[in-house]
């Protein structure tokens, strides 16, 4: 399957660009049955689109422990205990979380000082989270309600297809 690069210019906004990364990633995802392939196309593909800095999963591990799946981007840290960082804290609350700036959010880990700003996502299957979708940008206060919305829409979708 050929997956074409689009970009945020081609768009009138970043709403837009969501809408056609999640036909993208709603068509990648539904073509394969393994939980390893179908994440990692999604941190592809959402690398691709959006150029953030770092975009990939943590998966719950057992009950108080993340660690890392799928991602591109530089290295980052493997494990993260429930209710650390941002990742275990939107784990724990059961909520995604915005960070406008990093350097001001109590526990915030720090994988790479070029992270400045954060989203994390829960992904919930029947009721219960099995892993988080964290995105960071090198732009302090990058994400925005639109990121939410579209990072939620495709959290749904990728959920959809466990
Ligand atoms: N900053 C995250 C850790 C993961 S890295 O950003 C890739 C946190 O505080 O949970």
């Amino acid at each position: 399957m050929m997956i074409e690069k689009i970009t945020i210019s081609e768009f009138e906004g970043k709403q837009q660009l969501y809408l056609a990364t999640e036909s993208q990633i709603k068509a990648l995802i539904d073509a394969e049955s393994n939980v390893y392939a179908k994440l990692a196309n999604v941190a592809a593909v959402l690398k691709t689109n959006f150029d953030y800095f770092w975009v990939g999963f943590y998966l719950k591990h057992n009950s108080d422990e993340l660690i890392i799946g799928p991602f591109q981007g530089p290295p980052a840290c493997s494990r993260i205990r429930y209710g650390k960082g941002v990742c275990g804290k939107a784990w724990e609350l059961n909520q995604t979380i915005i960070v406008p700036d990093v350097s001001t959010f109590p526990g915030h880990i720090a994988c790479s000082a070029e992270s400045k700003s954060e989203i994390v996502i829960p992904i919930l299957k029947e009721g219960q989270i099995i892993g988080v979708l964290d995105v960071d940008s090198d732009q302090l206060a990058y994400f925005t309600k639109e990121d939410e919305s579209g990072l939620e829409r495709i959290c749904k979708i990728v959920s959809d297809s466990l």
